[in-house]
């Protein structure tokens, strides 16, 4: 096992980690539950994270290349915007998804060029939800996006 630490959600913090510990599995070792794994091969996005601000599968990432490294889950991220946009949307159903479209919108939104439908589609077409057919959330980030800009 080797000692990894990380600065979560800016607060320092360390795990152990083996060679085959995820990144997915060090935050939630660490307490913090939010971040989701279901598929833990890339393919859902509900464990994503942002890592030294990179938008990452947390799941796909070993701990032991994170050490000292800036992690940010869907706990660090403050949005009441965006919590707001998708409530009033009907965008969150299970909520299974919703951390990590949380998390991926967030690093969307911090872009230069205002969204359109299509881009933030793209952007976040790695993150899957089974509930809600994606147009409310969709809906939700583009309203935040334009009311952010003005
Ligand atoms: S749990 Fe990481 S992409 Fe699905
Ligand atoms: S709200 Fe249920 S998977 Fe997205």
């Amino acid at each position: 096992m080797t000692t990894v630490r990380l600065q979560l959600n800016g607060e320092a913090c360390s795990v152990e980690a083996s060679p085959v510990t995820s990144l997915l599995a060090a935050i939630r070792q660490a307490g913090l539950t939010g971040t989701q794994g279901a598929c833990e091969e890339g393919e859902c996005g509900s464990c994503s994270v942002l890592l030294d601000d990179a938008l990452v599968c947390s799941c796909l990432v070993p701990a032991a290349a994170c050490d000292g490294a800036r992690v940010t889950t869907v706990e660090g991220v403050v949005a009441p915007d965006l919590a707001a946009a998708l409530a009033a949307h009907g965008a969150v159903q299970c909520g299974f998804c919703t951390p990590g479209f949380v998390v991926a919108a967030t690093a969307l939104l911090d872009g230069d060029e205002p969204l359109d439908h299509a881009t933030a589609a793209h952007a976040l077409a790695g993150n899957l939800c089974r509930c809600t057919g994606y147009q409310p959330i969709l809906a939700a980030v583009l309203e935040v996006d334009r009311a952010r800009r003005g």
